[in-house]
């Protein structure tokens, strides 16, 4: 793996190895044991969006591993005014040694990394959060075991994190089933894409069905970064797809609750489910830091013992 722009850039062996290793990693820190595996490194975040858990994540991660980070806001480097991609790209690359981005399209960052000459990982772009996906499994993992042949259940918009879910579904073995209102369906090529490979994954409109026997539910905003004009619109459109406990009573009585955060209470989940007994959204978010760590090392130094 040279770059990790979706998670059709890991295979089955280097998705199991970034789970255990991220374990090892976040045992390490919680022992307060110093590991700087990662010493002289500079870790270059592009962002051209707001961000707080990815943004931690990584300067801490990186911290922790002994390496640096240079933290770059888009529009205020020469890329805001206009300089190609292609140009930024070569330029940055032959300075740090691993670059982190966040943009829109997702072509920006295929651009990016295509003239990398240092790994490329994908912070967010419009078609997929990868990373986030990672921790995501890595908390189910940690509270449930296993994820293979359980159901994730998805409510809400067709967005970056549900097409990240679908990439994974796969590559982890669990099945999807899936609710967006009609408008908002991931895009088709991604579960074309993912049905190729295996997936096992069923969509309808209704969140009750989605839910049933769900070992896991998840949702997202309904109004993603770059789509706040379309919020009024959006709101109307997802009115029935709030995760409440309605449809936690769907799922599986073991069932967890994940949201990337962050969340709005009262739109796509309930205050009730997101500060109730089986949301685990806390250990999900400090769990960023674990993935970004394994990550980081992989990409620059390759598995560890
Ligand atoms: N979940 C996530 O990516 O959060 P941020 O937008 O705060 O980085
Ligand atoms: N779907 C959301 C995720 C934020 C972490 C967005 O793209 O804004």
């Amino acid at each position: 793996m040279k770059h990790f722009l979706t998670l059709q850039d890991i295979d089955q062996q280097q998705a199991a190895y970034l789970l255990q290793r991220c374990a090892q990693l976040k045992t390490k820190v919680k022992q307060g044991e110093v590991h700087h595996s990662l010493a002289g490194k500079m870790l270059a975040l592009i962002f051209d969006k707001a961000s707080t858990r990815t943004r931690v994540s990584f300067e801490t991660g990186m911290f922790q591993l002994g390496g640096s980070t240079m933290f770059l806001d888009a529009q205020a480097t020469q890329i805001g005014r206009g300089e190609p991609i292609e140009d930024s790209s070569r330029v940055i690359s032959s300075m740090v040694d691993v670059i982190a981005i966040r943009t829109h399209e997702h072509s920006i960052i295929q651009r990016f990394a295509d003239y990398s000459k240092v790994p490329v990982i994908n912070a967010l772009t419009e078609l997929a959060h990868p990373c986030q996906i990672l921790a995501d499994v890595f908390t189910y993992v940690e509270h449930r075991g296993d994820i293979h042949s359980k159901t994730v259940c998805w409510v809400g918009d067709g967005n970056n994190m549900l097409h990240s879910w679908i990439n994974a579904a796969a590559l982890f073995g669990y099945r999807m089933q899936i609710a967006c209102p009609e408008n908002y369906m991931p895009d088709a090529d991604v579960v074309a894409q993912a049905k190729l490979l295996g997936a096992d994954i069923e969509i309808t409109t209704d969140p009750l069905e989605a839910a049933t026997g769900a070992d896991l539910v998840s949702t997202d905003v309904w109004a993603s970064m770059g789509h706040e004009q379309e919020q009024a619109q959006r709101v109307a459109a997802f009115a029935n797809y709030q995760v409440n406990t309605a449809v936690m009573q769907q799922a599986d009585h073991a069932a967890i609750f994940m949201h990337c955060l962050p969340a709005h209470r009262g739109e796509e989940v309930s205050a009730a489910v997101i500060d109730g007994q089986q949301s685990v959204v806390w250990d999900e978010a400090e769990n960023r830091l674990h993935v970004q760590k394994a990550l980081l090392e992989y990409l620059l130094i390759g598995e560890q013992a």
